[in-house]
């Protein structure tokens, strides 16, 4: 791995791909997990006489700049959690002549950072011409963003196709905690996958059907399983064009008699509306004019026992509408099982991260990735481009 280690980064001008996708609500950020867990490397690159140009995305404004989804807010808070200040480069060409002054201006161990990088077109499509802008301002590249590397963008991979390239501390860090689950996870090794929809863990799900002792499905992805076993599910959430898949990954699940989990028993509502009438009932209970937003309480005890008795455990998204009053009871209850839980744990993805956090339990969870996707398609044994271009970087 080309770790920062590696590097001689004394006078040079660093671009730091860091994943700042932080959520927000009304201008403000929610979760500062992101802002907070680039600091070792920002810290090292400082120390280590560096003048750092941070690069990140926020949200997908899809090549548009919008106020909503400026870095400003992001720079404010990593100037407080530096306890020193952080330039933001405002230009929503993210690079342009002023931009270019600014950075040459820096001074050893100054941090700045750009705009937003996806409110120009070309990042997404990892063109050359944005790719040869951003690496213009800077001698050398580090990666730091593992929640991005799942995808290629001129960010993260145009940038590691121009400059001697490393990666970061998180990264490292990410990397470190998945290999024992992705060589040899102690037995028995139980997922549990979430979410609202199956067509988002297609991949993941082929693949640990054949390597986990324990399947957990919940979230309302689990009614395409159930309505593939031939369940009235009335109006939740389905995907019609997955019964097929749903019923493979169930044939497969058989065949290998592995523990699996789908819910018993869901709470049902007219809409989803917080605090609105609900109530738990088993599946074969429901009314067809009601959906299923959460697991009910007899599931949540199955799972429980299953996570007492597993080594090693991945979570990856919600176990109902988490966001919405009374519907978080069974993220919760699966979030406090999991800190309970002896097993070696890894939970990815920004609901049931957030989960862990808002009840306080992170330090009873062994990892919290900061990758949804990325953690995913590392789970799934697939290559990141983002860390690969990093490896494979000519210029180090
Ligand atoms: C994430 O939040 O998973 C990463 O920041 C990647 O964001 P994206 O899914 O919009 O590419």
């Amino acid at each position: 791995m080309k770790t920062l280690d590696q590097g001689n980064f004394k006078g040079k001008t660093v671009l730091v791909r860091v994943d700042f996708n932080v959520p927000m609500k009304d201008g403000a950020i929610t979760d500062t997990t992101r802002i907070e867990r680039s600091l070792e490397t920002i810290q090292y690159l400082r120390e280590h006489g560096a003048k750092i140009v941070l690069l990140s995305h926020l949200g997908r404004p899809k090549g548009q700049a919008q106020e909503a989804m400026s870095l400003a807010p992001v720079a404010k808070k990593l100037a407080e959690f530096l306890d020193s200040p952080v330039q933001f480069l405002k230009d929503d060409q993210v690079v342009s002549e002023d931009v270019k002054k600014w950075v040459k201006e820096l001074k050893e161990g100054e941090v700045a950072l750009l705009e937003n990088t996806r409110f120009v077109k070309g990042e997404e499509a990892n063109n050359d011409a944005f790719a040869d802008q951003l690496a213009s301002l800077g001698d050398l590249y580090v990666n730091d963003a593992f929640g991005t590397s799942h995808r290629a963008h001129a960010s993260n991979v145009g940038l590691a196709n121009r400059l001697p390239s490393y990666l970061g501390r998180l990264v490292e860090e990410e990397f470190k905690a998945f290999q024992p689950v992705l060589t040899e996870p102690e037995r028995p090794y139980v997922a549990i996958l979430g979410g609202a929809k199956v067509s988002d863990k297609i991949g993941i799900l082929q693949e640990l059907v054949d390597k986990v002792d324990g399947l957990i499905i919940v979230g309302a992805m689990a009614f395409t399983f159930l309505k593939a076993m031939g369940l009235e599910v009335g109006k939740s959430l389905v995907e019609d064009d997955k019964l097929d898949l749903a019923r493979d990954i169930m044939e497969k699940i058989a065949d290998r008699d592995i523990d699996f989990i789908l819910p018993m028993d869901v709470v049902v509502a007219k809409e989803l509306k917080a605090n609105t009438p609900s109530k738990p009932v088993a599946i074969e209970d429901i009314d067809p004019e009601l959906a299923g937003f959460d697991i009910g309480p007899q599931t949540v005890e199955r799972i429980k026992k299953l996570l007492m008795t597993a080594k090693t455990v991945v979570w990856n998204g919600p176990a109902g509408a988490f966001e919405v009053e009374p519907f978080e009871k069974g993220t919760e209850a699966i979030a406090k099982a999991l800190a309970e839980s002896p097993a070696f744990s890894i939970v990815g993805g920004g609901d049931s991260a957030a989960a862990i956090e808002q009840l306080g339990l992170a330090r009873e969870i062994d990892h919290i990735s900061t990758g949804g996707g990325a953690s995913l398609e590392l789970l799934e044994g697939k290559t990141l481009p983002g860390i690969d271009a990093v490896e494979r970087s000519r210029h180090a």
